[in-house]
């Protein structure tokens, strides 16, 4: 298909939209395109909170496939469709869920209660007793049962961070985003130097060592919350690209300097970069690529990640 002039193709978006009855839902990490097309743009709280409610018949999801996933687990007679099937994560491959049942069969003395990051898989949220984002993860650890063990998992970073603010220990998955470690110590010292004024705001899927070199270490939604009320103007984003968008776009009186890694002057994630307006134009056109879930996995799955909302409030 030829590319059609953004204008008509937005157009053809939002016609589409009305005729399937749909939501678009887009994360922060999205090109500046999708973000303004979409009804909601936000960071995966957001995100599962907006699909837990919508009314729509069909959820465009334009994150990556875990996103899509949990927006599929609370939503199981709707449709969801995904720009692009291919669109995965790191984090989420990390963690398979035959390894995580595996690890978890291996250590059943421990009776682990299971916290997982959002960024996994039907089925390894099935097998959680709690899911986490980085906007919630504090909370809902420091409610996690007394005198249990604890397994976090996939993301060793930010679960290094909740340890951290929870005091509470925890087993570590040794998963990683891709993208986040690539941020070093010396490439947000070198951008910190060449900005003395200006405030770090950092991931917690950040390494420890560039999470220390951070004034604030936060979700991607309180990125945006904690820079609007900052008295500073100039602020250096540790996060993937898309996230300076949003933020130039809520607030244009403010100056967004994005967190460079050693090899890049900002980070992009391949995978939410693979999403594009087309993409998204014909996944309302054909309802597809769309998530299915087998139903004993998307059940199992739906207890933890309501939980997670039920913790939430
Ligand atoms: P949040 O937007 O929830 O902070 O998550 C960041 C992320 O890496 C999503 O893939
Ligand atoms: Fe996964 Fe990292 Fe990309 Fe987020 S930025 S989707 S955690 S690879």
């Amino acid at each position: 298909m030829t590319a059609a002039p953004t204008t008509d193709l937005i157009s053809e978006i939002l016609e589409l939209k009305r005729a399937r009855n749909a939501v678009i839902l887009a994360h922060n990490y999205q090109i500046a395109a999708i973000q303004e097309v979409a009804d909601f743009v936000g960071d995966s709280l957001g995100l599962s909170q907006q699909a837990a409610a919508t009314d729509a018949e069909v959820i465009a999801f334009c994150g990556v496939h875990f996103m899509g996933e949990t927006a599929k687990i609370l939503n199981p007679k709707k449709t969801v469709v995904i720009p692009d099937m291919a669109a995965g994560c790191s984090l989420s491959d990390s963690c398979p869920a035959e390894k995580l049942a595996a690890f978890l069969e291996a250590n059943r003395e421990k009776n682990y209660y299971t916290i997982a990051y959002i960024n996994c898989s039907a089925g390894v949220k099935a097998l959680a007793d709690v899911i986490v984002t980085s906007g919630n993860a504090v909370k809902i650890a420091n409610a996690a049962p007394a005198g249990r063990n604890i397994l976090f998992v996939p993301d060793q970073n930010l679960g290094a961070w909740v340890i951290e603010k929870t005091g509470r220990p925890m087993d570590l998955w040794q998963g990683s985003c891709y993208v986040h470690v690539e941020f070093t110590r010396d490439s947000i010292h070198r951008i910190k130097s060449q900005h003395p004024g200006a405030v770090t705001v950092a991931h917690p899927e950040c390494t420890l060592a560039v999470r220390m070199l951070a004034d604030e270490v936060c979700s991607t939604e309180r990125m945006v919350t904690y820079c609007r009320d900052s008295a500073a103007k100039d602020f250096i984003i540790v996060t993937e690209s898309g996230m300076l968008h949003r933020l130039r776009r809520e607030l244009p009186h403010k100056n967004f300097i994005p967190g460079p890694t050693d090899a890049c002057a900002c980070a992009d994630c391949r995978y939410m970069k693979m999403n594009t307006l087309e993409k998204l134009r014909d996944c309302l056109a054909n309802l597809e690529p769309q998530i299915h879930i087998p139903e004993d996995i998307r059940a199992r799955a739906e207890r933890s990640v309501r939980r997670m909302l039920e913790l939430s409030k």
